[in-house]
């Protein structure tokens, strides 16, 4: 296994993540992690990664002394071969000019860590090229005394540097993404080759180990599971069910404002196909009674998340003998809630998760993908035999369609939207543009607008269709869709809803806009 040192780049889960795929466990900490913690995690080898700060300013971080004196390999990446070449008696130069975007670094000296790997051949001296994503302003000016300089570009002469011998390496540019087309060779040669990891980190071994602890953690006692539909949530009750069986109830609140269908489809999977035991619990007239007359988002937000525990609760009161609540808490929110304790974190979602009950119950956590990137827990799903269209499903928010409602939510126009909603999704499914997206909906817009039918003008409900590509839903584009699928799907939505005169595409980016119209 792999330890990953995280000095604040937004990179970091994705090394993480490409480490994972090569079928190598790897997990992230804080740069200050202590040597007891490196010895007790045992790693292979240790990356270090991007970080947003310079290292030649006072107070920047550094790894610790120890991860250069434990003999393991180390692979620098950007800052962290920056501070590497720091640490070890080399010199980083500041700039406030950034590099970033693609370059050609050309392989200067043999290294194991790019051995057979080659983009282009550099005609003038016949040595490799290869095709890079750069992102940084500070250069490593000068290399340690024992290192050699094993990459070079025109701006930036020490791109890649080695010391063969101990086994470290640095990279300026980024290994870790797409753009660096021979970047997963190069983690592989490190992970693989260089620390000489075991690859044994696949969706068969996680569930066998997973059930494992599961069952050491539960014992005979019983386990109370939230289930939504979503992916998560439903991974998390097929592996449950498969490690403890009956032990686990699982209770599924419909509250009005689900997408067509799902409330059936839920209870068919679950409690139909995989013989879960699932309550579930009709709340629509509470959800919407509660949600009358409120037109403020972050208003309905809350009012959804709260009814939902007291519906929960309630439910959850009538089950005896419940000693442990799951949840289907994944590897990013642990890091994002680690980060935010000891405030670096940037961003921080709040989730619409099961608060409060587990101190008001006194239940214990179960939490089986806490470990788990949103990748592989989908791989999880397929291989624990849930449905492809449901583990692959976009993603759909907690108060559900009560954000896709502007303004005071009503059960007409809840019923409009679900009907809309689902034709555009059946639409994008048969044009083969479902998976290229990564999250489309429809949004109903309470203002009537004109249509002419036979003779007559009509005034009627307008819906917005949206649908972006997104890698971490931090930023987004606007899906090309072809024009005839928006031509179908309007045609549609016009012809069999009654109540809909006009149709509209959201052409906003994210930034500004959010992926949510509210
Ligand atoms: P925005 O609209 O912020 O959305 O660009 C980014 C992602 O978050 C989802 N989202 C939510 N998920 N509760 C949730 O569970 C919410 O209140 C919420 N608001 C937005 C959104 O669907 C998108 O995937």
């Amino acid at each position: 296994k792999i330890l990953i040192l995280d000095f604040g780049s937004q990179y970091t889960q994705l090394i993480a993540r490409r480490v994972r795929e090569i079928g190598v466990y790897s997990e992230i900490r804080a740069f200050d992690i202590t040597e007891e913690e490196i010895r007790e995690y045992a790693p292979n080898g240790i990356i270090l990664a991007g970080g947003p700060e310079s290292v030649t300013e006072l107070g920047s971080p550094r790894a610790p002394k120890c991860v250069f004196e434990l003999g393991l390999p180390v692979l620098g990446i950007c800052y962290g071969m920056q501070t590497m070449a720091e640490q070890l008696g080399g010199a980083v130069e500041g700039s406030n000019k950034r590099e970033f975007g693609y370059a050609q670094v050309r392989l200067d000296v043999e290294t194991a860590l790019f051995k057979d790997i080659s983009d282009h051949i550099d005609h003038d001296t016949g040595r490799s090229l290869l095709d890079v994503w750069m992102s940084h302003g500070d250069k490593v000016a000068q290399v340690p005394a024992e290192f050699s300089v094993t990459a070079s570009t025109p701006s930036c002469p020490i791109a890649a540097m080695a010391w063969e011998e101990k086994r470290f390496f640095g990279v300026q540019f980024h290994p870790e993404v797409t753009h660096t087309l021979q970047g997963q060779r190069i983690l592989e040669h490190f992970v693989l080759d260089i620390c000489q990891s075991e690859r044994n980190w696949t969706p068969a071994q996680i569930i066998e180990d997973q059930i494992a602890r599961v069952r050491e953690q539960v014992g005979d006692r019983h386990v109370l599971l939230g289930l939504s539909g979503g992916v998560d949530s439903s991974v998390v009750a097929a592996l449950l069910h498969k490690a403890i069986g009956d032990q686990l109830t699982c209770v599924f609140v419909d509250n009005g404002l689900l997408r067509k269908d799902e409330g059936n489809q839920v209870m068919e999977t679950f409690s139909q196909h995989m013989g879960v035991r699932v309550i579930r619990s009709d709340a629509e007239d509470l959800f919407l009674g509660k949600l009358e007359g409120v037109a403020d988002p972050e208003d309905k937000r809350k009012i959804i998340g709260n009814t939902f525990i007291d519906v929960f609760d309630e439910q959850a009161a009538k089950i005896d003998g419940v000693d442990f609540l799951a949840q289907g808490t994944i590897y990013p929110d642990v890091i994002e809630s680690a980060a935010a304790k000891t405030g670096k974190a940037h961003v921080i979602k709040s989730h619409h998760n099961v608060g409060g009950l587990p101190e008001t119950m006194k239940l214990k956590l179960v939490e089986p993908l806490r470990e788990l990137f949103k990748d592989e827990v989908r791989k999880l799903g397929v291989e624990l035999g849930l449905p492809y269209d449901m583990v692959y499903r976009h993603p759909f928010p907690g108060p559900g369609l009560g954000v896709r409602i502007l303004g005071e939510v009503k059960k007409e126009y809840a019923d409009i939207l679900r009907e809309a909603d689902a034709i555009f999704i059946e639409e994008l499914h048969n044009a083969g543009w479902y998976h290229k997206t990564s999250q489309a909906f429809a949004v109903f817009l309470p203002v009537k607008s004109v249509g002419v039918v036979g003779d007559g003008r009509r005034y009627e409900w307008v819906i917005a269709l949206r649908a972006v590509e997104t890698i971490d839903f931090m930023t987004a584009r606007w899906a090309h869709l072809p024009y005839e699928l928006l031509e179908k799907v309007s045609n549609r939505i016009i012809n069999e809803l009654s109540g809909v005169s006009r149709v509209t595409y959201d052409v906003s980016s994210k930034p500004p806009a959010t992926i949510e119209w509210e």
